[in-house]
């Protein structure tokens, strides 16, 4: 098993470098739709542990007028990017960029972008990421411009769902650092002290959340 298989807690298909998540086969078409529902359509869009690439493709071949940067740490998956977005024929996804938002980013080249998108990342990762994520976004993302985080998350301390409070346990089990985010407590108020407000949460299949906050 390799680190990137730890980190998405599933075993993913291959074919030659393009991976294939069994979760995101499941969950993209609804993560496409509450995107295209709240997300700017036009601009820069940066993406943060974009796994295999299937949501960054699945999303930017419904919004060609988005320029879709997809970028994560593992270099398995980074190949899988690539080969999605060349298998597609995409021409508005960007070779995927190197980055860990546990450690200092470069800024500059995603000046001005009009969305941060982060899918099934802040829980398998300590809360850092989850802060380091929402400072990158803040440094990059021009005034209104929206941050749209997807996963788990529960609500003023409370699983919305047993099977997310055994989830929760089961991260921490791999990782006391890890663990579902809560809403009010973990997610929303480094949002807002990072100059973001909260615009609207949807509730998603399978007891999920798409979160989505817009810069001051
Ligand atoms: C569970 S996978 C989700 C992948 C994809 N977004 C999806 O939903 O199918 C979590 C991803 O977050 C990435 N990741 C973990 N820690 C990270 C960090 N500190 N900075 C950026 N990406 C990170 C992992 O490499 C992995 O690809």
């Amino acid at each position: 098993m390799t680190g990137e298989e730890d980190i998405a807690l599933e075993t993913r298909q291959s074919d030659q470098a393009r991976l294939f998540s069994p979760s995101a086969a499941r969950n993209r078409d609804a993560i496409r739709d509450a995107f295209l529902a709240t997300m700017p359509l036009t601009g820069m869009i940066v993406e943060v542990g974009s796994g295999t690439g299937e949501h960054a493709v699945h999303i930017a071949a419904a919004a060609p007028h988005l320029r879709w940067r997809p970028g994560d740490p593992d270099a398995a998956s980074r190949a899988s990017i690539a080969a999605w977005t060349a298998h597609l024929g995409l021409g508005n996804v960007d070779a995927p960029h190197a980055v860990d938002v546990m450690r200092p980013c470069r800024q500059e080249p995603f000046d001005g972008a009009e969305g941060v998108v982060s899918i099934n990342m802040i829980h398998i990762a300590p809360i850092e990421a989850a802060e380091g994520l929402i400072a990158g976004a803040a440094a990059i993302l021009r005034p209104g411009g929206r941050l749209f985080l997807y996963g788990p998350f529960s609500r003023g301390g409370v699983h919305n769902a047993p099977s997310n409070a055994e989830f929760d346990a089961s991260l921490k089990s791999r990782d006391p650092r890890w663990g579902v985010r809560d809403l009010e407590r973990d997610v929303a108020p480094r949002a807002a002290a990072a100059g973001f407000d909260l615009v609207t949460s949807i509730e998603m299949p399978a007891n999920n959340l798409s979160v989505i906050f817009a810069r001051r």
